[in-house]
């Protein structure tokens, strides 16, 4: 028996999907090349653009054909999508021929799932919350580097983002449960990175008892010994801290390397966002970063067309954009999501001129680099 996983988002699915392929393993099926050989597909969904949705829901529909040709077939949903309870259940009606679909939470009984289809029922279930899942490894499919997720969740409810509604609210993995985690990949042999996973790892530790900080989590697993680098991603602005900055700058294994989304370059659009910082604080860290670790490469997440976002404050990202000198940089085009704030917020842009915003904010990004040169 064969399984294969369409992963679709950010690194934390692709984790994610590592620990899916794990639990496969466990039911006996192996990896296969293709939809077509597969006994079970699971698509591992984002939410966090329509774009990402709308590409699910038609390569979902692609798959009517595959489930045609063999009855058995087993098609499983699960990720950011299927944790909103009305496209779940919109997937479950419009796709009669999809017979899992899971929440966020629900992973770690997609084994139970699977059991209970082969019995001819079909399974949507998505709970509301849960705690981290310590009991499944993972298969781990990305060559040198270890994906370790530290974190789940978000407390920030940046308006425009559905993170905080799919993965619920932060929680901590304990400190002696990752550093195990980071000693047994580390005995393998084979890893040289480790990676570690968060939605907001600065605030990492917060809700433990006693509260353990990031940067006291950095200098732990710096302790270990071996031959490897580390990297962490995301890092939100309001939460970069000097001790952070610093033991970036200290430790030999840390990789010299930020991912810093600002998100903005405008004052009020910040404000609308709820980021919780200015333009002003947001360079002040730049220029700490710069001044204690030379050379290191910072890359950013920025929005276009966020609701009643004028030109002028657009071309306040374009000059933040060119004061910070970034290695790259992603830029979004703002996408409604059901139930944010601003989604609901007065003002929202045309499509043509998020794409204009979008394309000029790519091109500047691209003579910047080339000057570098
Ligand atoms: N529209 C566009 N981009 C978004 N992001 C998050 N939510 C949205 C949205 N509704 C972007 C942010 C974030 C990145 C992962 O995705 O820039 O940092
Ligand atoms: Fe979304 Fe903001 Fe949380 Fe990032 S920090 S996941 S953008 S709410």
């Amino acid at each position: 028996m064969k399984y294969f996983i369409v992963t679709y988002g950010c690194q934390m699915n692709v984790h994610e999907s590592e620990k899916i392929a794990t639990i496969l393993e466990n039911k006996g099926y192996q990896c296969g090349q293709s939809r077509e050989e597969a006994d079970i597909i699971v698509f591992n969904t984002c939410a966090i653009r329509e774009g990402a949705e709308d590409r699910v829901f038609g390569n979902v529909g692609a798959l009517k054909k595959l489930k045609r040709k063999n009855k058995d077939l087993i098609i499983a949903l699960c990720g950011c999508m299927t944790q909103k309870e009305k496209t779940a259940e919109y997937i479950m009606r419009t796709f009669p021929f999809v017979d899992i679909c899971i929440g966020t939470f629900n992973l770690p009984k997609l084994g139970d799932y699977i059991d209970a289809v082969k019995f001819g029922r079909r399974q949507t279930e998505i709970w509301e919350e849960g705690d981290i899942d310590e009991t499944i490894a993972y298969t781990r499919t990305s060559g040198d580097n270890a994906w370790i997720n530290i974190m789940q969740g978000c407390n920030n409810f940046c308006t425009y983002c559905i993170v905080p509604y799919v993965k619920g609210r932060e929680k901590s993995r304990k400190e002696e449960d990752i550093l195990n985690e980071v000693r047994s990949v580390l005995k393998e042999g084979k890893y040289k990175k480790i990676t570690l996973l968060g939605q907001n790892v600065n605030s990492y530790g917060k809700d433990l008892l006693p509260a353990v900080s990031f940067a006291k989590l950095l200098k732990d697993i710096c302790l270990i010994p071996g031959d490897f680098t580390i990297s962490f991603m995301t890092s939100h602005p309001k939460d970069l801290t000097d001790e952070v900055i610093d033991t970036i700058a200290n430790e030999d294994k840390i990789e010299k390397y930020i991912h810093l989304p600002a998100q903005s370059g405008d004052n009020r659009i910040l404000k609308l966002m709820n980021r919780k910082y200015t333009r002003e604080d947001y360079i002040k860290i730049i220029d700490k970063i710069h001044a204690k670790i030379p050379n290191c490469r910072i890359t950013s997440d920025y929005i276009v067309g966020f609701p009643t976002e004028t030109e002028e404050e657009f071309q306040r990202t374009m000059s933040l954009v060119e004061y910070v000198k970034y290695d790259n940089i992603f830029a979004f085009m703002y996408s409604p999501r059901e139930g944010t704030v601003a989604s609901k917020m007065d003002g929202q842009i045309d499509e043509k001129i998020k794409h204009d915003r979008v394309n000029r904010l790519l091109a500047l990004v691209k003579r910047l680099q080339k000057e570098e040169k």
